[in-house]
């Protein structure tokens, strides 16, 4: 059987490569992917052959993957954190409807998630993502500004706590002043926010500041970052977000 696997590798670290995953790398005789996340895999890339292809060339990418599974070898196309979630996934579905090759049909495709980049980050400094949230990515190369601001407003409306995905990269850091700007309308200044840095991987950083503060600067296209809602609180290290319990009497002692 011709078999694509789309694989989530977790946010970096090989602790977090999901058993499923492990197993189907070591079944692959092929991996596609961008080149850091493929040296991300250390030794389970070795004697396979690694078709490393550069941010930007997606397209390209997920082509050679159906393309090298429907020609026999076992192939793993690899996203970093869940291969759902701003991942290669979407983009082989979507030539499979749009630019169908007759060879494509013989492959069987099996989606195998992994952790993403944001609940490692909240896991490090507690459990900010623990009542309702959404994800927004930054990046408007694929997606109008007003399209993700009109998101951030509804988001910030609906006191969602927010994880933010390409919060900046080498050529842009001014939309997460904008998206501060537009979550401070409903958000007091002091709400606390997550910076997270390469987390699981060598050099990893998590800083823990306030919405007011909150400087785009330090950052870049491997830092992720996460707005509490109206209710996420710091005590000592641990930044949390409650889920009510607060009101429950063996919390409150009435
Ligand atoms: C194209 S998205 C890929 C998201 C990935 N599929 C996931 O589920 O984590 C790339 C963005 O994810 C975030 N990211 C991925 N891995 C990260 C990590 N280890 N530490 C911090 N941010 C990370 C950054 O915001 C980066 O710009």
């Amino acid at each position: 059987m011709n078999r694509l696997y789309l694989i989530g590798t977790g946010p970096g670290g090989l602790e977090h490569l999901s058993p499923a995953a492990r197993t189907a790398l070591e079944s692959c005789t092929d991996l596609a992917g961008h080149g850091l996340y493929l040296n991300l895999l250390g030794e389970l890339t070795e004697g396979k052959i690694r078709h490393k292809t550069p941010m930007g060339e997606e397209i390209g990418r997920a082509t050679l993957a159906l393309d090298l599974a429907a020609s026999g070898r076992t192939t793993a196309l690899i996203s970093s954190g869940d291969v759902g979630i701003y991942g290669m996934a979407t983009l082989v579905f979507e030539l499979l409807a749009r630019k169908p090759k007759p060879e494509w049909a013989e492959v069987e495709i099996e989606v195998i998630p992994g952790i993403s980049a944001m609940q490692a980050a909240a896991a490090r400094v507690g459990a900010p993502l623990a009542h309702d949230f959404c994800v927004i990515s930054l990046s408007d190369l694929l997606t109008p500004w007003e399209l993700i601001a009109k998101r951030i407003g509804l988001a910030g409306q609906g006191d969602f706590a927010i994880a933010f995905y390409n919060a900046v990269s080498n050529k842009r850091s001014w939309q997460l002043l904008q998206a501060r700007e537009i979550l401070l309308r409903y958000r007091a200044p002091e709400t606390p926010v997550i910076v997270a840095f390469n987390v699981t991987r060598k050099g990893e950083q998590l800083t823990v500041t306030t919405l007011g503060e909150l400087d785009p600067e330090p950052l870049n296209m491997l830092s992720l970052v996460i707005v509490g809602n109206s209710e996420t609180r710091q005590a000592g290290k641990w930044v949390y977000t409650p889920r009510g319990y607060h009101t429950k009497p063996e919390l409150t002692g009435t």
